[in-house]
């Protein structure tokens, strides 16, 4: 069963380039042994035994061995009279001897009958894989001409049939026709062409986007001089695109979100400076009055006074940290860099068992609101980290950003136990935090741990308006 490519319209033309798989086979043997071979060597044995037959008949008639050894007896010295028994012998030993060689071109035989059947089944292997394959595969002529071709080519190309492919030319399906000339000349070049993005019109006039891979072959095969495979991506970039748009309405979404909880978190922070401190305030300055109240007090009432001024000074203490981590009131008043300083000064302060070293390489001021916050989240929850779990002894924070830089560089990296690296699922926020709002800036974070080397935190945030 050979498969058999039909032609188009310009069946005339192309015929000479017809491949068919049949002529990629090698001539099938003639099964040994059929019937007619069963026929053959009964026929053959029965003129050996008939011209035997026939010779003894005749030399019994005619008494041919003594004429025979009448005439050779003069010669008999030379030991003529010897030669019946010798060539009697050398008879047997040569029927021996193609008996022998028969036996040998019978096993040869099956065995490259068998070779064939072994063949006969990969082809038909190879051919379902070709046919059923999903990526349209297709044998073209140097020109472009497809020879050859799968179903899927043809679904790609929006034609009904394979059959109605062959003949027509690859190129005339660019949608772009200078592209089409470009990758003949490359073809020509280089012998080997992969394409990541390529827009073909379909018969039907779709527009199609493929991804393709072409190889300029030898020309053995009857003219298939290029290898062809193409699969369809258009959906998988209808996809993509949805997908690229759900992740630009998600970024905003986490943008608006970010921003209305640093808002939520200046705000809490300005009512619990403006109220509770100033409540805090109030309570310790009337027990300073009453502390120091003109009439002698009762001890008691002076102690109660001096232990509400304490615990408004510890609770005051606490709100203004609460009010720090809330809203850094530094970034606001200080800006970036001195912001940052005082934050790394406050962890010294926490941490005097860790040398924490600040390098800011250039200028960092001209940021956006929300550049300067996401830098200074990300500082500070690092920072937590490395106290919570790092068991480090150094801390390096580096800070880099030219002044005509396009991006803002921040590595933070300690030489504590590092993360382990099994696949448990992480029940913490921070790192998954600080990577959201670095990527709502159109940055990346990235958490290195390589053991026994400690983290490193990159973080890498692209300036849309670079300061010149
Ligand atoms: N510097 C570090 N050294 C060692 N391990 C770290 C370091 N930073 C993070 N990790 C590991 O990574 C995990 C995730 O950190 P992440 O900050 O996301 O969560 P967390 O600190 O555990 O909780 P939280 O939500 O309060 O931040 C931590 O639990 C810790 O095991
Ligand atoms: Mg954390």
């Amino acid at each position: 069963m050979s498969l058999r490519v039909a032609c188009g319209q310009d069946a005339k033309k192309i015929s000479s380039l017809r491949i068919f798989m049949s002529d990629l086979l090698l001539p099938m043997p003639r099964t040994p042994m059929t019937p007619d071979r069963h026929r053959e060597v009964a026929r053959d044995l029965l003129a050996v035994v008939l011209i035997t037959g026939l010779v003894f008949i005749l030399s019994s008639a005619f008494e041919l061995r003594e004429r025979i050894t009448e005439l050779t007896r003069p010669l008999e010295r030379y030991q003529i009279d010897e030669l019946p028994l010798t060539l009697g012998v050398l008879a047997l030993a040569l029927a021996w001897f193609a008996w022998r060689r028969w036996r040998q071109a019978t096993d040869e035989l099956a065995l490259r009958v068998e070779a064939q059947q072994a063949l006969s089944q990969n082809e038909a292997r190879y051919r379902t894989l070709f046919m059923e394959n999903l990526a349209g595969n297709a044998l073209c002529s140097r020109d472009g001409t497809m020879l050859l071709c799968n179903p899927a080519i043809a679904r790609i190309l929006g034609l009904p049939a394979p059959e109605l492919v062959t003949g027509r030319n690859l190129f005339d399906f660019y949608a772009d026709p200078a592209l089409a000339d470009e990758h003949r000349a490359l073809l020509r070049q280089q012998g080997k062409l992969d394409v990541a993005l390529l827009e073909l019109i379909a018969a039907d006039g779709a527009a199609v986007k493929v991804i393709a891979r072409m190889l300029v072959g030898q020309e053995s095969t009857q003219g298939a001089a290029l290898q062809l495979y193409v699969a369809d991506v258009s959906e998988l970039q209808l996809m993509q695109r949805e997908l690229g748009d759900a992740l630009a309405e998600n970024r905003l979404l986490s943008q608006k979100y970010l921003l209305a909880q640093e808002e939520e978190r200046r705000h809490l922070a300005r009512e619990l400076h403006d109220e509770m401190g100033q409540w805090l305030n109030a309570i310790k300055l009337d027990a300073v009055s009453i502390r120091k109240y003109p009439t002698e007090l009762p001890r008691e009432v002076l102690d109660s006074a001096q232990s509400i001024i304490e615990v408004s000074t510890r609770v005051y203490d606490v709100a203004r940290g609460l009010m720090e981590r809330l809203r850094p009131v530094a970034l606001d008043e200080l800006g970036l860099a001195d912001a940052l300083q005082h934050l790394v000064a406050q962890w010294r302060r926490r941490n005097p068992d860790v040398a924490c070293s600040l390098v800011v390489d250039g200028e960092l001021s001209g940021f956006g609101e929300q550049t300067n916050i996401t830098v200074y989240r990300v500082v500070q929850e690092c920072l937590t980290n490395v106290t919570r779990h790092a068991r480090a002894s150094q801390v390096r924070l580096q800070i880099a950003c030219a002044s005509d830089a396009r991006e803002l560089s921040l590595v933070v990296a300690d030489d504590g136990v590092g993360i382990e690296p099994s696949g448990k699922k992480r029940s913490g926020l921070g790192l998954a935090g600080l990577r959201e709002r670095v990527e709502v800036l159109g940055g990346r974070l990235e958490v290195l741990s390589p053991p026994p080397h400690g983290v490193e935190i990159r973080v890498r945030i692209p300036l849309s308006d670079p300061r010149s």
